[in-house]
């Protein structure tokens, strides 16, 4: 069996949590979250980093920390696994679907469009005209891991003076190459970032996730929320709701050694994709979806386009056909805007999305995957075209 992707651990994994074990620091308190934070800070060249049960708690937290309140409206794309649109409602807000781009990225023409056409300005900010209700934020993912075009998206968001949130829990570590004259990692442009590090992430805690910011009252509220609230530590009193979302010790141990490994796992991810571009390069009716000019992808996934017509079968036929042979694929994720709880929410001309949807199949990507298994997967691939 090739799956689809599966962790390494095999590093410095086993020697941190023993440590917590013999120290017996097991808990949300302990010094391998605070190195773990700091870390993370110091790899992504960003002041804060706040640790987080998961991402998607550090999503929750990022759109409370944006000011999003219910009633709001946060744009979001329709491609992208479901987390980050749940998030927008645990905050009482809603979703404004939006199509993607030719990385399955949101699409920042769309945005502007919809920006521009479909809302005005109202008295407590930018109203969407066909719901009354105020837009309060953009969230854009790094969908697969490719940087999405960060450059406009983040001028909408000023010309509109909406927050932008990067969920780029699949994009630990790409980058924007020359942004500015410099380079800068995906979840460290916007007004707050997310990472995952969920089990099939880059980097893995078994589950967890940061909040990045640069803004240090930022972080501290993050802290803040993220820890119950709590206005004085001995005698428990709170001022505001809180939540439980702090990242425990042993989990961030198992962070620590894994970002030890991230820049080797980020070159295995490109080695490994660039020899399946290799293989399959001349079937006609297949692409490869790469990363985009002037960036950096990690590579989290490979996604495979597959046109019908040219290539003489249909996404789910191949992946079928790869079952077959015991290698595991992926479909992408259901459009958000066609999931049962979002069904009447607006969703503004998502076409591409649909297409992407239909086409698409992630292939084996796992850190681990010997180079050997890239021709053999290619050549089940190539068999029928
Ligand atoms: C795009 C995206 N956002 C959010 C999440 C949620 O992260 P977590 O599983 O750590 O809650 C994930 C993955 O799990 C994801 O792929």
């Amino acid at each position: 069996m090739i799956p689809l992707s599966v962790p390494s651990l095999k590093g410095n994994e086993l020697k941190y949590v023993t440590e917590c074990i013999e120290t017996e620091w097991v808990s949300s308190a302990g010094p391998f979250v605070t190195r773990f934070e700091r870390d993370v800070a110091r790899y992504l060249e960003i002041p804060s980093a706040v640790a987080c049960i998961n991402g998607t708690a550090a999503l929750h937290t990022a759109l409370l920390l944006t000011g999003v309140g219910p009633e709001d409206e946060v744009v979001v794309p329709t491609l992208t696994f479901i987390a980050p649109v749940n998030a927008v409602r645990y905050v009482g807000a809603h979703p404004v679907f939006m199509d993607c781009d030719d990385w399955l990225n949101l699409d920042a023409e769309k945005l502007a469009e919809f920006l521009a056409r479909e809302c005005e300005p109202g008295d407590r900010g930018l109203v969407n005209r066909a719901s009354g209700r105020r837009v309060a934020a953009v969230l854009v993912v790094h969908v697969f891991g490719h940087p999405a075009r960060l450059a406009p998206l983040l001028g909408l968001a000023r010309q509109f003076r909406l927050p932008l949130i990067e969920d780029a829990t699949e994009a630990l570590g790409s980058t924007y190459e020359g942004w500015d004259g410099a380079r800068r990692y995906a979840g460290t442009l916007g007004d707050v970032g997310c990472l995952s590090f969920n089990g099939n992430k880059l980097v893995t805690t078994g589950g967890g996730g940061m909040l990045l910011t640069r803004d240090a009252a930022v972080a501290e509220r993050a802290r803040y929320l993220t820890t119950q609230a709590k206005d004085d530590g001995e005698r428990f009193v709170h001022h505001e709701v809180g939540y439980n979302y702090r990242l425990t010790n042993v989990q961030a141990a198992i962070g620590c050694a894994q970002l030890e490994r991230v820049e080797e796992f980020i070159r295995i991810k490109r080695e490994n994709f660039a020899a399946y571009r290799r293989c399959l390069a001349d079937v006609p009716g297949l692409r490869l979806i790469e990363e985009p000019p002037g960036t950096r992808s990690n590579y989290w996934h490979y996604t495979l386009v597959v046109d019908e017509d040219r290539y003489g079968q249909s996404a789910d036929t191949l992946r079928r056909r790869l079952a077959e042979r015991a290698i595991e694929t992926r479909p992408i994720w259901e459009l958000n805007h066609r999931q049962r709880p979002y069904r009447d929410c607006h969703a503004y001309r998502i076409e591409k999305a649909v297409r992407y949807h239909a086409r698409s199949v992630n292939l084996p990507c796992s850190v681990g995957l010997d180079p050997e298994l890239v021709p053999e997967v290619a050549r089940v691939i190539r068999e029928r075209a």
